[in-house]
């Protein structure tokens, strides 16, 4: 996946005239904060050259994910208009950026807590297309700030489809619930919660998922069912997604692989039943001659599956990755 050229110039442009020295010190500093201290309600982006750099490092990767997990959202519900979002805790708009290419809404509204994220996300969108050019930005605080059709503001607070990527794994687990309640309120048919593919970050997704269940939401993605989850207490859900590196990215993280794969977990829930997954693919499918193994979710098992050429599901596997959905498999 390649990021939209205007938010790849827009990201150098940003970082013109600091030195790499000063640029490579804080991105270690950002990875540094967010391993060790993200789940403990603490601002770990607050400085404007720390919101340029994070928007360097980590856009990529977080508009990569978010726009895999967009997609997955659309093959559940391809009737669905998504004609306003509300990107809630936006960061540097990466959601933005990815909700544009998938869904084309008539508006999109990103809420943000910390000013120098916000003057960082507007600075890129400035050279985007005409929808991203009118995103609205607001000060937002999740903990503190109402959200949904209770929020009395010009601006608006439901949208057809709300978003929250990483950001929900920055709260305390106790605070974090209020957090999935107000997030879900102000969506009018979709919510999409995507998180880093850590133990961690889907111990969140884990959360999400019991607190939406208990209120009658409807899962969208990945799961194929709405019943406990079946893997082990050691084993977490995640995906990957492969994302191709500019120069500075490369600089940045002081690495020379072209590319980067970030590991995401994700789920969404809809006010409507949509069309949810018959079964889906958990792991790197397995190629060798004449075979595909592959690890997969189902509606009532998980388990591993080996198809042959004569099986029906063997042409769409062989071009299937990991987290993609797969039908006419028997577990
Ligand atoms: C890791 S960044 C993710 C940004 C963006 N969603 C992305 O995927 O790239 C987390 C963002 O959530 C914001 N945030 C954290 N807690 C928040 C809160 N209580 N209300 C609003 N935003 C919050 C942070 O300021 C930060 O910009």
């Amino acid at each position: 996946m390649e990021l939209p050229v205007e938010l790849r110039n827009g990201i150098d442009a940003l970082l013109s005239g600091f030195s790499a020295e000063e640029l490579k010190k804080i991105s270690r500093q950002l990875t540094d904060r967010y391993k060790n201290d993200s789940g403990r309600g603490k601002v770990l982006v607050s400085r404007d050259l720390e919101s340029r750099v994070y928007a360097a490092v980590r856009m990529p990767a977080t508009f990569g994910a978010i726009s895999d997990a967009l997609s997955y959202v659309r093959e559940c519900m391809p009737e669905t208009q998504v004609r306003t979002v509300l990107d809630v805790g936006a960061g540097s708009g990466s959601g933005a950026w990815a909700v544009e290419e998938i869904f084309s809404p008539d508006h999109i509204t990103c809420l943000e807590r910390e000013e120098s994220m916000r003057s960082v996300g507007n600075a890129l969108l400035r050279e985007s297309s005409e929808l991203l050019e009118k995103t609205a930005w607001a000060e937002f605080d999740l903990e503190k700030d109402p959200l949904g059709k209770a929020a009395s503001s010009d601006q608006p607070r439901t949208a057809d489809l709300v978003l929250a990527s990483y950001m929900l794994n920055e709260f305390s687990k106790e605070s974090r619930e209020n957090a999935i309640r107000k997030l879900w309120n102000a969506a009018e048919h979709i919510l999409l919660i995507v998180e880093p593919g850590t133990k961690e970050g889907f111990a969140v997704i884990s959360q999400v998922r019991e607190i939406l269940l208990s209120q009658g939401a409807h899962l969208l993605a990945p799961c194929p069912h709405e019943g406990p989850c079946r893997l082990s207490d050691d084993d977490w859900c995640h995906f990957t997604c492969r994302v191709q590196r500019s120069k500075m990215h490369k600089l940045l993280k002081e690495g020379d692989v072209p590319y980067e794969d970030e590991k995401y977990s994700y789920i969404a829930f809809s006010k409507e039943e949509g069309e949810k997954a018959e079964a889906r693919i958990l792991r790197h499918p397995y190629i060798t001659k004449g075979q595909i193994d592959l690890e997969i979710c189902g509606r009532d098992k998980n388990g591993k599956v080996t198809l042959r050429k004569k099986d029906e599901a063997y042409k769409a596997a062989r071009k299937a990755k990991m987290g993609d959905a797969i039908s006419n498999i028997s577990l």
